[in-house]
């Protein structure tokens, strides 16, 4: 069949809007086209780019309507499609859909950037289920991440459109909200209520199913006579090959054997993406109906491989349904694992086919495939065949596979039968959204009427570079009897044959070892079930299982079975209604929506790469060193430079001015000091022709020595950042003598920021004297227009940053955004043109450097009562390549370092390592979070040695009445004590702690643990020049104010809070009051919005400014009283009054000397205590968070919503810095975890299954505006109580076990620590095993 050279026409619609593409280019995804939705990760692992598609379905004729991720959408694969987008579904200049309104109305919008794709998800749930259950819209939204919010309000709006959802928030406590009349407006301003209710569900607007987009007519009349000729797209590099019938792509396929067919995408575009595959044509069968067609027979069930892992799901769930259980064991095996696999959206595009072939080590259906016979049929031009699913398909040997004009037609998955057992088994990093560390599937089938073994098949992936059959086991096992000694039998021979190598892709060796006899266990339980339900009376000798170690198979071991079912969180946020006598228009202290929560739900918020291309705009990318340590030798750009569109290379030797610092380079020169520093940039006129440039630059390096990634090797050569910080109070070597001691050493794991929206900044160089407009997603926009005037030797004044909106920081965008900035400007500057420079998720991990990984020794001295006598901690964090916050942040983690706790005898040191990593930076709570869990870790271990709970230790040593800290800062504890009693109270703690007990002495292989710990959180920068903000107000003729002030909208809700305090200054509603950016040009020389004193400061600014004008008007007011607002305003122009003004702030003299070790750094601290309580798979590392109780001190919340956003947000996240999130490292020190597939940031299925969250009601605190605090960063050490739980429940483990109950503390409890904590008779298999083998 002739290929023409003419490219046809793609048809698809957009928003019921037709597109016609003339010349698509099958390597641009749809994504590229997309304003609204938002580009997070480009692998299909973040749903930042969700839209939903609609398509018929050529077999039923039934239009399907589901979510993608636009990311991995080729546009040549819409032909036919109808695409709905955020800007489809509703708009703020139209109308609001019902997800819209309600996700932004609900709080559940922060920075925004995750929101288009969460409303997308959502809205598809409900094209297609207008009252979805609570589990469909936990999966719906299970492959959508949100950095900021924590997740809870984004289910608490998803929640109202659910068939359960019609009670009240406070289920379960015999007491209604609403039946109080606490949700209406009045009683919000009842005096010392507690409210309960954030939102008004009866405002929102009905659902009306009518009302959607319909499918496009055209493209019906497409589907009923469906085009049968073959289209061709050609691109630059692909081409696209979609024929219209069956005989058309066999064809194809003999024509172009090496080309690949192209279903869903999502493994061979990540593939594209990152291993640069190139293939110069693909395949489209998504026209040819017989890859869709399901059949089922009286044995088996036959589904083409064009169906999606979605449809494969609703197929095998209708089966499961309509046959007897016997039969339909593999199907629901497979049920299983098609729930955790992926996202909805990847389940949606993915195939069967596609996911068959790709064979991908961590298949999770191959497996089980595999165990379940199953044949694939094959067809090509020459005729059909059929091959089985075996482990020579799998292992790809050439014998057992397709040949290269063969496509795969169809799987057969045949029934199971009467004394057939199939299940599956998986583990990953977390529940939902991850790829599986390892998994398993496994059938066996008995004799009749016995426990013989006739047959077993055993299958494992995520053990080698394919999916492995342990064959020769299961061959060596048959016509053995179910038993004990079966059992030890297979673990040894399971152990040799699934042999991992040493060193295997992406480590955790033992560990995974482990999971294959773990899983071989759960599987030897489950079919003991089975097999006894089966037989009554049974004769297998169940008194075999009455070994030492076993007993019997109670329900104590029964626990090993259940898995941790998806849980709909729960949960109840209490704060404090405003004073009765308060004003209605006045909006400080009431839940108001974040300013930009519509637009964010609509799309229509703008972030820096959303401005549209500029004029004669030209794009940069990166080009970074891929060596740790070493001079650069040569540099080759010739290849580089040939390739079409490239137009400049941009080297240090281009700066006019200073190349950054002589230790801190922007660009490197000569020597580089980590995989990921910059070395130079390409600018080209596409973003895609930079990349490929890139690809084509050669450099040449001599390795240097010593090269050093690793704290303890940076101790072992002297290699620090910054002298010693140190703290000490007491006299500690004398307390050391007369008490009890244990020295312990504490590991915890950096963090990557994520923040939704990379690095992303456009510079405008404008025609006249050098100046430049700068638009950049930044915390601190005076610290880029500063370093990119001397970096361009210009003065500050030509220079203007704009800074809209920010889609995340949490302390990542405060340093580095002035470096890109800084690259892009020069960029502008030696082409004339317009530079955009947007990081590549890749790139941004990469590049930017996280959390500081940090590493505790501890000598604690106690009496046995648990009284803390002496406390000697020294700390070491991974500062990485160059200094950056590190010193700062040493200084902080040692300020902070005694938390809660008064004890007399006291020396804390901090260093900060030198090593060739990236260089960590600051991140929210600034060392705060790391250094913390060094001392909660060691009073858990004087716990231990006194044989008392943890929580009496912590209260013995609590400070109790007005102290000094140890830097002699005096400070009231009380509320610190009142939110730690209040959450012992709120959490039932001490019932629990009873509850937990029971639980572990009736459960052996599932513990659950409990633990609450309590917070003193020092706000605000140690240095007084932070403590200052500026803000500018004016009020125009029309009466309507536009407010400027220092801070950046990070998803924080800042300009919402400065408008609530503009508005209550000015007496006028928040409707006249704007804010329009953030910007140089209108404050200047502003302070990094950082450190949780944004609203305390910029509020008292904005205060100070509101303050003058309203003084200015006062005599008019006076003169007419009973005038408006607008009539005012025209008075005091017409009388010359100026309706400008700056506040200004000058705040806090924050002081520290630290030669005396004596300051007052701090203008307050943030108290609170949260409670934990965790269940833990001792089998396999996994664990459930049952409940999570967090009361904190806000005082007079300015905005509760926000506030309480804030504590819920930042709790999130550090509940995944102390469990899930993993930075992973090649001995090269390359960064391995570089996406959302690798590094594992919660989900939604990770928000504890009841989470409450109270602000404890109104203390005071003089020094802020309207004595509210700022919440920024406090929240996030809170998330360590699911750590310590976790701790807990290992410990109970390990007691039963009777193992020491004291162990290394290495944060994150990964499962991977988890499992080999609980250490048992196999892991002590895998031990002898690697002693041995
Ligand atoms: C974010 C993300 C998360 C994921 N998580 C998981 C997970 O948790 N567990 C898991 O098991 N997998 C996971 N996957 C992998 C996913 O299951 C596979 O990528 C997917 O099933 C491949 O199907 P596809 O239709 O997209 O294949 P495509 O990418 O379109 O094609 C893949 C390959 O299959 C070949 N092919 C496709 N159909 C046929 C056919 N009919 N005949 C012959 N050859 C064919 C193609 O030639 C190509 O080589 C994940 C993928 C992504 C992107
Ligand atoms: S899933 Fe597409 S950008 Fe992340
Ligand atoms: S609001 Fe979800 S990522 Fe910011």
């Amino acid at each position: 069949m002739p290929c023409p050279s003419r490219s046809d026409e793609l048809v698809f619609f957009v928003n019921g809007r037709k597109v016609i593409e003339r010349n698509a280019d099958p390597e641009v995804t749809l994504l590229m086209r997309l304003t609204g939705t938002k580009y997070a990760c480009g692998r299909g692992g973040c749903g930042a780019c969700t839209v939903m598609v609609s398509k018929r379905d050529p077999t039923s004729q039934e239009i399907r309507h589901f979510s993608v991720t636009t990311c991995l959408v080729p546009i040549c694969s819409l032909y036919g499609a109808a695409v709905t987008t955020v800007e489809g579904v509703g708009s703020m200049k139209t109308r609001l859909h019902p997800v819209q309104e309600r996700i932004a109305k609900s709080h559940g919008t922060q920075c925004g950037f995750c929101t288009p794709g969460m409303v997308m998800s959502m809205y598809t749930l409900l094209r297609n289920h207008p009252q979805p259950s609570e589990e469909q819209l936990l999966e719906a939204l299970g492959g959508n991440l949100c950095r900021c919010t924590g997740y809870r309000p984004i289910l608490a709006s998803g929640k109202t459109f659910c068939l359960e959802s019609n009670g009240c928030q406070q289920k379960g406590t015999g007491k209604c909200c609403l039946d109080l009349g606490e949700n209406d407006s009045s009683s919000l301003g009842r005096k010392s209520d507690i409210c309960t209710e954030l939102f008004v569900k009866e405002e929102f607007q009905p659902l009306d199913p009518t009302q959607e987009l319909i499918f496009p007519p055209e493209l019906l009349r497409m589907t009923e006579n469906p085009e049968k000729r073959t289209l061709t797209f050609h691109g630059e590099r692909v081409t696209w090959i979609s024929p219209g019938t069956f005989k058309d792509l066999l064809e194809l396929k003999a024509k172009h054997p090496e080309a690949p067919l192209i279903l869903g995408n999502t493994s061979l575009g990540p593939a594209m993406r990152s291993k640069g595959c190139l293939h110069p044509i693909l395949l489209s069968p998504a026209r040819i109906s017989e890859l869709n067609v399901v059949s089922k027979t009286n044995d088996g069930l036959t589904i083409g491989a064009g169906c999606s892992l979605a449809q494969v799901k609703d197929i095998l769930a209708e089966r499961v349904s309509e046959l007897p259980e016997e039969k339909t064991q593999t199907y629901r095996a497979l049920l299983k694992h098609l729930k955790s696999l992926a996202s909805q959206q990847i389940r949606n595009m993915a195939s069967l086919g596609g996911h068959i072939i790709s064979r991908h080590s961590y298949s999770d259906l191959n497996p089980i495939l595999a165990v379940g016979n199953a044949t694939l049929n094959l067809t090509s031009e020459e005729g059909t065949r059929r091959i089985p699913l075996s482990e020579h398909f799998l292992a790809g040997l050439a014998s057992a596979d397709l040949k290269p004009e063969e496509i795969l037609e169809s799987v057969y998955i045949p029934h199971s039968q009467k004394w057939e057992f199939v299940s599956a088994f998986r583990q990953a990093q977390c529940q939902q959204n991850a790829l599986p560390d390892v998994n398993a599937g496994m059938r066996v089938l008995f004799k009749e009427g016995t426990d013989i073994i006739e047959d077993l098949s055993i299958t494992y992936g995520g053990v080698g570079a394919a999916t492995v059959s342990a064959h020769k086991s299961c061959q060596q096992l048959l016509g053995r009897q179910w038993d004990e000694l079966m059992l030890d039998e297979a673990c040894r021979r399971l152990l040799d044959e699934v042999s991992l190598p040493g060193w295997a892709p992406g480590g955790r060796v033992e560990f995974k070892r482990t999971l294959v006899v773990s899983f071989f266990f759960k599987f030897y339980l489950q079919v003991l079930q089975e097999l006894k339900k089966l037989i009554k009376p049974f004769p297998v000798p169940v008194s075999a299982l009455n070994s030492r170690r076993y007993p019997e198979i109670s329900d104590r071991f029964l626990s090993a079975l259940e898995d941790f079912p998806g849980t709909v969180p729960q949960g109840v946020q209490r704060y404090q209604s405003v004073d009765s006598h308060q004003p209605l228009q006045d909006p400080v202290g009431r839940p108001v929506m974040h300013l930009s929560g519509l637009k964010h739900a609509t799309g229509e918020a703008e972030f820096c790469d959303d401005i549209p291309m500029v004029d004669k705009e030209l794009c940069m990318a990166l080009v970074t060193s891929t060596r740790a340590y070493a001079k650069i030798i040569s540099i080759d750009l010739s290849e580089a430079l040939e390739i079409p569109g490239v137009v400049d290379v941009i080297t240090a030797k281009d700066i006019p001015g200073t190349n950054g610092t002589e230790d801190d380079k922007l660009l490197a020169v000569d020597e580089v000091l980590c995989v990921g520093q910059i070395i130079f940039a390409v600018v080209a006129e596409t973003d895609v022709q930079a990349k490929r440039a890139i690809e084509k630059i050669k450099i040449t390096y001599e390795e240097l020595e010593p090269i050093i990634f690793t704290i303890k090797d940076a101790i072992k050569h002297n290699s620090f950042l910054c002298p010693e910080k140190k703290l000490e109070q007491g006299n500690i070597e004398e307390a050391f003598e007369k008490v009890d001691q244990i020295v312990e050493e504490v590991h915890v794991g950096g963090q990557e920021h994520f923040y939704m929206e990379t690095q992303r900044v456009l510079v405008i160089p404008k025609t006249e004297d050098k100046e430049l407009d700068i638009y950049v997603s930044t915390q601190d926009p005076a610290h880029v227009q500063k370093t990119v005037s001397s970096t361009l030797n210009i003065p500050i004044n030509r220079i203007t940053c704009h800074v809209k909106r920010v889609g995340g920081g949490f302390g990542g965008k405060i340093g580095r955004p002035a470096v890109f900035g800084a690259i892009a400007a020069v960029g502008a500057l030696k082409t004339g043109h317009p530079i955009r420079l947007v990081l590549d998720r890749e790139d941004d991990m990469l590049i930017t450097g996280g959390r500081h990984p940090l590493f505790g020794k501890y000598k604690v001295g106690f009496m046995n009562n648990g009284r803390i006598k002496a406390l000697d901690i020294e700390c070491f964090i991974n500062g990485g390549c160059t200094l950056d916050d590190s010193e700062l942040v040493t200084e902080f983690l040692i300020l902070k370092l005694e938390n809660a706790y008064k004890i007399r005898n006291l020396r804390f040191r901090g260093r900060a390592c030198l090593t060739n990593l990236p260089s960590n930076t600051a991140f929210r709570g600034f060392g705060f979070p790391q250094g913390t869990l060094v001392t909660e870790s060691c009073i858990t271990a004087v716990a231990a040695k006194c044989g008392l709970p943890p929580e009496k230790i912590r209260e013995k040593n609590m400070y109790r009445t007005v102290d000094k800290t140890i830097y002699k800062q005096a400070f009231n504890p009380e509320s610190l004590i009142r939110c730690w009693n209040e959450c012992l109270d709120a959490s039932s703690f001490h019932n629990r702690r009873k509850q937990v007990e029971e639980f572990n002495k009736k459960n052996y292989w599932k513990k659950r643990g409990i633990a609450v710990i309590p917070m003193k959180f020092s706000v605000g920068f140690a240095a007084t020049s932070y403590h200052q903000a500026a803000a500018l107000v004016h009020i125009y003729t029309d009466g309507s104010v536009l407010v400027t002030h220092g801070g950046n909208e990070l998803g924080q809700g800042i300009h919402t809070k400065m408008l609530q305090v503009a508005s209550r200054e000015l007496k006028i509603p928040m409707s006249h009051l704007h804010i329009c950016e953030t910007s140089t040009a209108m404050v200047p020389n502003t302070i990094a919005t950082a450190a949780s004193v944004g609203a305390d400061i910029n509020g008292k600014a904005v205060q100070n400014a509101c303050q003058i004008l309203l003084k200015r008007l006062e005599p008019i007011i006076k003169k007419n009283p009973e005038g408006t607002w607008e009539e005012w305003i025209e008075a005091a122009f017409e009388q010359r009054i100026s309706l400008s003004a700056t506040g200004y702030f000058r705040g806090y003299k924050a002081f520290m000397d630290w030669e005396k070790g004596e300051g007052d750094p701090f203008p307050y601290y943030v108290y609170g205590a949260a409670c934990s309580e965790v269940e833990i798979d001792c089998l396999t590392g996994a664990h459930k968070k049952i409940r999570t109780d967090i009361v904190m001190d806000a005082c007079c919340s300015l905005n509760p919503a926000i506030d309480i956003g804030q504590i819920e947000g930042a709790f999130i996240q550090g509940m995944g810095l102390y469990t899930t999130e993993e930075l992973k490292y090649s001995p090269e020190g390359v960064l391995y975890s570089r996406g959302p597939d690798e590094y594992k940031i919660p989900t939604i299925s990770d928000v504890p299954e009841e989470f409450n969250v109270s602000l404890l009601p109104s203390s005071q605190t003089p020094l802020t505006i309207y004595s509210s605090k700022g919440l920024g960063e406090s929240g996030m050490f809170l998330g360590s109580s699911v750590f310590f739980a976790i701790t807990d429940a290992v410990a109970a483990a390990r007691k039963e076990r009777d193992i020491a109950e004291d162990f290394t503390v290495k944060s994150p409890a990964t499962p991977e620590w988890v499992r080999m904590a609980c250490a048992d008779r196999f892991t002590e298999m895998v031990w002898n095993y690697c002693l041995f083998s």
